[in-house]
């Protein structure tokens, strides 16, 4: 045993003796046995920067993420918030991942993982466009076909269970060059979501290809992370707290992404269906708790309601239940049957409260409710509204998981953190609302994004240069949640 690992099993066996010393709880809430503890990764963010492994393989070079980070056009441009921190500076999970996910199983305790899939790690090149599914069997790269079946095998060897998200924003270059288009959106060639009747069959018959290839190893698969995250930073106003390729303000193509992404998603769910009929499929979508921004204004208040809509609804809403509404009014036109009942759970992520501020006036012609501003960061802390957001997704009578909630501040939150989040998740599930899980985000500081390495949001931490990851504060509290499965 290491050290580090033996300093770990010394704090949890103290902080149990702490607890039964205290003659047990006199408020427990109690998340049951079936209920899943885990925590989330994405590739993107966590591969890169490993020790020995060549950086060429390491990397992966053939994403619109890739590029996005790295070029020193993009970064030179202010207005991409790009932290030009080089990738070498990764926590390197590409070739540390079997003693990561020791750490998530053993250290930690967690029943599950959640993990991406890259799209442009499989099929790094573009395949012949249109073709079968088992057409893409000569295009894919067979290493990373075996790594993946590796890293599942890994999740499983500790104890877990994956579940895999099919797309958490990253997208092949070939499909996506994100410099051109932000460059010139009407000139580029390659749209990535901008580009739906490319996008959509491609990345379905992706979608249809892992589910044949994994389907053995993975019960749960989420198909987008975040839509409305790709919408807002990519699209609409990409701002110092997230920026996303192509990084442009276009309110019309946002919608349309928008639209796209519903479309992508039903198809998606019916392309692992096809191929993994018993699997559980669901979207992951970011949600915020609202409030207006001044509490005692009707025209706040009523922006509040807009943004909720807007926000948290109108997405699940056409996902769920088929319900389009085209020019966001409040009311939809149509109901889709090829877009209904697409969803075996609807996992939350979840950061932030936003306040809607009143503007008077649409910000885009012909889609009234786009009348607010929402005021406040994607990480301004709120417990409270984890019981809301999760409240609402359980309105829609679909199992919940929440799939992502964290802080930026792991490095110094304790326990202010997780403790009144999980009171609210419990307080939730005590008022009926069907919760299965709880990913934390994340196991390890990762690479975030536009950020760079400068927001640690790991339950370990990760030093960029020697690779070492140390458990926090709140790391321990949460392997005692896990393993007594109750807060106490
Ligand atoms: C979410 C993303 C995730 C991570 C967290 C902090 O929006 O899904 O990859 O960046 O934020």
């Amino acid at each position: 045993m290491s050290p580090q690992l033996r300093s770990v099993a010394a704090a949890l066996l103290l902080s149990t003796a702490c607890r039964d010393s205290a003659g047990g709880a006199s408020s427990s809430q109690d998340f049951g046995d079936d209920f899943l503890f885990g925590a989330a990764i994405a590739g993107f963010q966590v591969d890169p920067g490993c020790p020995s492994l060549d950086a060429a393989i390491c990397e992966d070079r053939a994403s619109d993420w890739y590029q996005w980070v790295t070029d020193p056009e993009l970064i030179a441009q202010p207005g991409n918030h790009l932290s030009g921190q080089p990738l070498s500076d990764g926590p390197g999970h590409r070739e540390l991942y079997d003693a990561d996910f020791r750490l998530a199983g053993e250290t930690l305790g967690l029943g599950a993982m959640r993990v991406s899939i890259e799209w442009s790690r499989l099929f790094p090149t573009e395949p012949p466009l249109g073709g079968t599914v088992e057409d893409l069997d000569a295009s894919v790269d067979p290493v990373a076909r075996d790594w993946y079946h590796q890293y599942f095998a890994s999740i499983r060897r500790h104890g877990m269970e994956p579940m895999v998200t099919l797309n958490h924003y990253t997208l092949p270059l070939w499909i996506h060059d994100g410099k051109a288009c932000h460059q010139d959106m009407d000139s580029c060639t390659r749209r990535g979501w901008a580009a739906p009747e490319v996008l959509i069959p491609e990345i379905s018959r992706y979608a249809a290809w892992c589910a044949r290839e994994f389907g053995e190893e993975v019960d749960l698969w989420a198909t987008l992370n975040e839509p409305f995250a790709i919408v807002l930073s990519g699209y609409m106003l990409p701002g110092e707290d997230r920026t996303n390729p192509p990084g442009v303000t276009d309110p019309e193509l946002a919608i349309a992404v928008m639209w796209a992404q519903v479309e992508a998603h039903a198809r998606m769910y019916d392309a692992v269906h096809q191929y993994d009929p018993v699997a559980s499929v669901g979207l992951v979508p970011n949600l915020a708790a609202v409030r207006p921004d001044d509490p005692d204004s009707e025209a706040d208040q009523e922006a509040a309601e807009h943004l909720d809509y807007v926000y948290n609804r109108v997405f699940l809403n056409a996902a769920v239940h088929g319900a389009v509404d085209a020019n966001l009014d409040g009311v939809a036109e149509l109901t889709r049957d090829d877009l209904a009942g697409r969803m075996d759970f609807i996992g939350v992520n979840y950061y932030t409260q936003l306040s809607a501020r009143s503007l008077g006036f649409s910000l885009v012609d012909g889609y009234p409710l786009l009348d607010f501003f929402p005021v406040g960061s994607f990480w301004n802390e709120y417990p409270a509204g984890l019981g809301e957001v999760v409240t609402l997704a359980a309105g829609y009578e679909i199992p919940v998981y929440v799939t992502e909630n964290g802080t930026s501040d792991h490095a110094e939150a304790g326990d202010r953190f997780l403790r009144p989040h999980l009171e609210a998740l419990s307080d939730a599930m005590a008022g009926g609302a069907d919760i299965r899980g709880y990913f934390l985000w994340s196991l390890i500081d990762n690479y975030e994004w536009n950020h760079g390495m400068s927001l640690r949001f790991g339950a370990f931490a990760v030093d960029p240069s020697t690779k070492d990851r140390t458990l926090r504060e709140i790391g321990l509290s949460y392997a005692e949640v896990a393993r007594t499965r109750r807060l106490q």
